[in-house]
């Protein structure tokens, strides 16, 4: 498919006067993309631990694995002219440490070669690259050594940190060291929907602070092996976690219990990680799990800004199953999340908390049809204006997702993509969705404006 695939050219913000309360502009240099991570969308991803999992009946929805996912790992190029003509200055995506580091202390020339070739094709596009260096899915070897429970896996976590900062450290200037250590955590060892598939929530946490201090670790250790400034912006190397930051509320405002347990959650869930690596200490407490605290120096202050990753609100129910329900009544996505614009600006708030800039690393919604997300993208768009009114410090936006794509255990069924894949027919063009045209239009704008709220059907 070519590089233009029919986008028409847009208008820059300066045609709108500058007094026009109807146009909302971005700081200059505001960064718009979208993110993937590397098994989502590559394919053929065969040595790592999700590979094995796929196969275990039940284990995926509808039974289909990644298999070929999107074929990114070949299509990568014309995946990235779609982005780039839609006027994506930077884009998210993770090297997949079972490829390139295949057994333990072995790293392989030819996919090295390959993520030079991913990371420069975005370069040549005048894409910035934000690289994830976990993003859920782990070596066998590694799974099969204690995965995250054992302390081994810091290690080896923090070597491979370091080959890639010293290998790629000229074409990459944002590192992102883990993706969602909470969510990694909670969904593999607490619910053992992921693998490992284990269901002990005083392991998950154990988990949750490995993560964490494989980032600290990691973050010392990219600063020593990456001092390459490839943007020539006066930071060889930015380096920084991705945070899930999911709303929690009560379900029943009235409910001492609902409230109470929802106070847990979010303590747990979000500030106890959030704060974890500004001040050093971790301290992760849930009712009926062995609590996990100690301080860990190399993750105080190993946050040069902060990756959010923002979704949904639930409601917290108290001893009742499902604990968690979208907001009655509320607009929800085809996973049943409710489509919450302001949880956004609240989430950069606790984001910004932290003292570091802020990116949004993730921000979409699961629409087979379209329906919501192009008003969804403009609304998200102006919660994260307000936002930066308010004092925040947000550099930029990665919409989850470019392609739709594996969506973990939900398989097919979550489409997050600004262009559509068929999983059946991974090489058939992508299909271009209203998203794609109001996302290209906010981009290319580097503001919310008329045009962009028409393109969403809004104006
Ligand atoms: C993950 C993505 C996932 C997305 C939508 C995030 O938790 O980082 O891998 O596809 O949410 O569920």
């Amino acid at each position: 498919m070519s590089a233009s695939c029919g986008a028409p050219p847009g208008r820059s913000a300066s045609v709108w006067p500058v007094n026009d309360a109807r146009v909302l502009r971005f700081p200059d240099g505001f960064r718009w993309g979208a993110a993937t991570s590397a098994h989502q969308v590559e394919g053929g991803n065969t040595r790592n631990d999700w590979w094995r999992f796929e196969a275990t009946p039940g284990a995926i929805r509808g039974g289909r694995g990644s298999g070929d996912a999107c074929r990114h790992y070949e299509r990568f190029e014309e995946d990235f002219d779609l982005a780039a003509a839609d006027g994506h200055t930077a884009h998210r995506l993770s090297l997949e440490w079972s490829r390139l580091e295949p057994e333990p202390g072995r790293f392989d020339p030819a996919e090295v070669a390959h993520y030079h070739a991913v990371l420069g094709a975005l370069r040549a596009r005048g894409m910035e690259p934000v690289v994830t260096l976990h993003h859920f899915t782990n070596p066998l070897w590694i799974a099969d050594r204690g995965g995250w429970e054992s302390r081994e896996t810091i290690d080896r976590f923090v070597a491979f940190a370091r080959f890639c900062a010293a290998e790629f450290g000229a074409e990459v200037d944002w590192w992102c060291t883990v993706n969602e250590p909470e969510v990694f955590a909670f969904r593999g060892w607490a619910e053992g929907v992921w693998p490992p598939a284990v269901r002990d929530r005083s392991r998950a946490l154990v988990v949750i602070a490995h993560q964490l201090e494989a980032h600290g670790r990691a973050y010392r250790a990219i600063h020593e092996a990456d001092r390459v400034d490839a943007d020539g912006d006066g930071h060889a190397a930015r380096v920084g976690f991705a945070k899930h930051h999911v709303q929690l509320e009560a379900l029943r405002a009235w409910h001492p219990l609902d409230r109470l347990v929802a106070h847990f959650e979010r303590r747990v869930f979000n500030e106890a990680v959030e704060r974890a690596a500004v001040d050093g200490r971790i301290a992760l407490e849930i009712p009926c799990a062995r609590a996990v605290r100690r301080d860990v120096p190399e993750l105080k202050g190993a946050l040069d800004w902060f990756g959010l990753n923002y979704y949904t609100r639930w409601r917290v129910q108290a001893f009742a199953e499902p604990p968690h329900v979208a907001t009655p009544g509320a607009p929800v996505n085809d996973l049943g999340w409710e489509v919450w614009p302001d949880g956004l600006r609240r989430a950069l708030h606790a984001a910004g908390r932290t003292g570091a800039p802020v990116l949004v690393t993730e921000n979409g919604v699961a629409d087979a049809h379209d329906a919501l997300r192009p008003r969804a993208i403009v609304e998200f768009a102006e919660a994260m204006h307000r936002a930066i009114a308010e004092g925040v410090p947000v550099r930029g936006y990665l919409h989850w997702s470019l392609l739709d794509n594996f969506e973990w255990a939900d398989g097919w069924h979550g489409r997050f993509g600004l262009y559509g894949v068929d999983e059946r027919d991974p090489g058939a063009p992508r299909v271009r969705r209203r998203s794609a045209e109001v996302f290209a239009r906010l981009a290319r704008a580097n503001a919310v404006t008329p045009d962009v709220r028409e393109a969403a059907g809004l104006a």
